[in-house]
């Protein structure tokens, strides 16, 4: 059997501010120490060189954080490196996660040389007033101005926007979505708001739409793109079969990644051990200090089928038994399968299972369900 690809995964945690709905890691510091912390993650890679040498490396990802706050300089250096230690695939992807602001005069164009292929523009929301109360940097003149930009620099990139912001109305979503996909994007990522604890939204008690307005945008969204060719292949990823995201498929097939830096996480399989590793965050920015821990079958399968049934088209049971050694059948609670698929929420083939679209809106009962 040929090694198994493998997804590199970097972490910058560094924003200009933080956004009050935003419960990733980050930081907002002045005078970030770029020479060191490129200097850290090349020591980091090598890490991972010396434990998996013969892999070839299909995808790249830069995500944060402000991943667009590293200087081009940098991110080609972390590339040459990748590419010195690691042979990739013919199609590798390369991605970098950008806020609509320029840090520099054309910043796309120099990103695009670097040597990223794939450019994810953080919109979040294509109206003054919603860009505002997101807590975001940018207002829409400087988001147009980015997408111009992304859409003249790459030919794979995708846009992220956040819906089902409290007073938004179906129309006013309906309209923002034809908007959009206007513009040309090879993919989507649309996620509901969600108010997560700790963060400032919370703190404030801000509210979500209810559920049946959000899960209405959502069953519009699903169909509307569906028509225009950008199908659901994942819960909040739309886009053509040829532009679906290599690296997250990567997690959602239950592929090996590894995480270079603060907080970044992996997934390896190792003569025949399944390893979860983390960079946990340090006191002071970028920290070497791995934890790493092996997984049980069951732990594994747990999360294979989390991630597997996130996907449109499911969970392949004879690959989920060569990445855990359980049989499918077997693992998952049967009684509950019959009856969710009676329910019309499960597909539940000999070789396959899938939600439907309605089971994608009761997507955590399911899991709970089936692993029970
Ligand atoms: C790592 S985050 C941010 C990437 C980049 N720093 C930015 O702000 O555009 C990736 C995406 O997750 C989404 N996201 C983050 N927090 C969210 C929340 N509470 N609700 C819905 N979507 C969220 C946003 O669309 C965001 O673009
Ligand atoms: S949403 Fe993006 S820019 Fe805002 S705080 Fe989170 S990671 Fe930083």
């Amino acid at each position: 059997m040929p090694p198994k690809p493998l997804a590199v995964y970097i972490h910058w945690p560094y924003c200009k501010s933080k956004c009050p709905y935003c419960d990733f890691f980050k930081r907002v510091q002045k005078n970030v120490p770029q020479e060191k912390i490129v200097r850290a993650y090349l020591k980091e890679l090598n890490f991972y060189h010396r434990l998996l040498p013969n892999r070839s490396v299909c995808s790249v990802f830069f995500g944060g954080g402000t991943p667009s706050l590293i200087l081009p300089d940098n991110i080609n250096r972390l590339l040459e490196y990748i590419f010195k230690l690691w042979k990739h695939e013919p199609d590798v992807e390369i991605s970098l996660e950008a806020n609509p602001n320029s840090e520099y005069p054309d910043m796309f164009r120099q990103l695009r040389r670097a040597g990223i292929n794939r450019l994810s523009l953080g919109v979040q929301a294509l109206n003054d007033n919603d860009l505002r109360f997101l807590g975001r940097t940018h207002n829409l003149k400087q988001a147009l101005h980015s997408i111009d930009e992304v859409l003249k620099n790459f030919n794979n990139h995708s846009m992220d926007l956040i819906y089902a912001r409290p007073n938004q109305t179906l129309d006013n979503w309906q309209q923002e979505m034809e908007q959009a996909i206007a513009f040309g994007f090879k993919h989507l990522s649309l996620y509901q708001l969600t108010i997560e604890n700790g963060t400032p939204f919370a703190k404030k008690n801000i509210q979500t739409l209810d559920e049946e307005c959000a899960a209405n945008m959502y069953a519009y969204t699903v169909n509307y793109l569906r028509k225009l060719g950008y199908p659901r292949y994942e819960v909040s990823n739309f886009a053509p079969a040829a532009y679906e995201s290599i690296h997250n498929k990567c997690y959602w097939e239950g592929g090996d990644y590894i995480g270079i830096g603060e907080s970044a996480h992996g997934r390896l399989t190792l003569n025949g051990k399944f390893y979860a590793l983390d960079n946990p965050p340090a006191q002071n920015g970028f920290s070497a200090k791995r934890h790493k821990e092996i997984l049980t079958a069951t732990e594994r399968a747990e999360e294979l089928l989390i991630m597997g049934l996130r996907l449109q088209k499911g969970i392949d049971k004879s690959r989920f038994k060569t990445q855990c050694g359980l049989d499918f059948d077997e693992f998952i609670n049967q009684k509950a399968a019959t009856s969710l698929e009676k329910q019309g929420l499960l597909v539940n083939h000999p070789n396959n299972l899938a939600a439907t679209d309605d089971g994608f809106l009761l997507l955590d009962n399911l899991i709970m369900q089936l692993c029970s």
